[in-house]
Formats: structure tokens, sequence, C-alpha cells
């Protein structure tokens, strides 16, 4: 983990992904609405940041989520329509500027105690060396995505949390990388 982040900030990564690693299919989540996931991706992130690529922001309708701090990446800022915070600037300056995911999360882990990175796959894969801890959904089957990610090896983390869904469907499991 970068040095220089704030200690006190949980940093996580949270994503749903299938038995080949597969996290969507035409911007969009590629297995049937699962209530359960839903359920507890909002457990989790409710209250807190989450920090999204611009395809992902599309993909929510372009609407923030509920009762979160939504961050968007992307490097074009002006052609997001309706971003929360596009007219504070005074509060994260830098937030779309095209710089490397730690040094947003710096910027942004001042004001939060946990920050969620939610997706898609272009931030998933590089937040693995940088988050404390990852909150992995498996969806059980192959649901044929156009964007997979690579499977974090889980190095120095430690099995925290392991569920099944009550429907069958999926696995959610939680990671704490070891101090
Ligand atoms: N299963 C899950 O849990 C899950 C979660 C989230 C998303 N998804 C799926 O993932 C897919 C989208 O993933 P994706 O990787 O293609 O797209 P993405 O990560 O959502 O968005 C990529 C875009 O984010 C912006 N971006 C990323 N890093 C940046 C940085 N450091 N600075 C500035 N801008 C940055 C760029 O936008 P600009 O091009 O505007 O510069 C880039 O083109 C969709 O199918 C979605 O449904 C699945």
């Amino acid at each position: 983990m970068e040095e220089s982040m704030t200690a006190k900030t949980e940093i996580s990564v949270i994503f749903a992904a299938d038995d080949v690693y597969g996290i969507g299919k035409d911007n969009a989540l590629p297995w049937p609405v699962n209530a359960e996931d839903m359920a507890w991706f909002k457990k989790h992130t409710r209250g807190h940041c989450v920090i999204m690529g611009r395809k992902t922001w599309e993909s929510l309708g372009r609407k923030p989520l509920p009762n979160r701090e939504n961050v968007v990446l992307t490097s074009k800022p002006r052609e997001i329509d309706g971003y929360p915070n596009f007219n504070e600037p005074e509060k994260y300056p830098d937030y779309a500027a095209n710089m490397p995911l730690h040094q947003i999360i710096n910027q942004v882990s001042p004001y939060f105690d946990k920050v969620f990175i939610i997706g898609g796959k272009s931030l998933i894969e590089k937040s693995y060396d940088l988050v404390d801890k990852m909150y992995i959904t498996r969806m059980k089957g192959n649901f044929d995505c156009d964007v997979k990610v690579s499977p974090p090896t889980l190095v120095g983390f430690k099995s925290e949390h392991w569920e099944t869904s009550q429907d069958g469907k999926a696995t959610f499991n939680i990671w704490a990388r070891q101090k």
C-alpha cells in the first residue's frame, strides 16, 4: 500500500465476477438482477465514498448511487452530465484528471472513513495493490462477458468472511490484507 495514503481510511474494492472473472457485457451487468448481491453491495457501500470509471457511471444510467459520495473518473469531465460534484472543484480539484488511481484515492481519503472502488475493469485491476479489503461476489456460471478482470492473486490477504446466497447462485467473500 502507498505510504502516503491516509492510515485511518479503509480502502476496498467491491465487485461481482462469474466463474471466469467476467464482470460485464454490453456495458451492463451480464446476469439477471440478483437481489441478494444488490443488497450486499448496498449494505457495505452505503454511507461511504464510491469511486467508479466513466463507463460504469454510464451503466448506472448517469445517476449517482444514493446515500453515497459518488466520484466518477474521466479524462473529459465536462462531458459528464449531472455529475454531483462537478460544481465542487474546490473539493476534489483533480478528481477527473488522468492521474493514477492511488493519487485519486489519496485525494478523497481525508473526507471518508471508507472508500470503495466499484469498477469497472480499469479501476478494479489497478486497485489490487492498493486496497485493504476485497469484497468479491462470485456469480455461478459463465455469462459470456465482454469485460473480464484478471483474478487477484490474494497473496497477503486472509479470508475474513464467506457466505453463500440463499438462492445458491452466488458466494460473498471479504478478503482482508494482513498487516
Ligand atoms: N460486475 C461488477 O461488479 C461490475 C462493476 C462495475 C462495472 N462493471 C462492468 O464493467 C464494464 C465497464 O468497465 P470498463 O473497464 O470498460 O470501464 P470503467 O472502468 O467503468 O470506465 C473506464 C473509463 O474511466 C475513466 N478512467 C479510468 N481511470 C481513470 C483515471 N485514472 N483518470 C481519469 N479517467 C479515468 C476513463 O474515462 P474517459 O474515457 O471518459 O476518459 C475510462 O475510459 C461494464 O460492462 C460494467 O457493467 C461490472
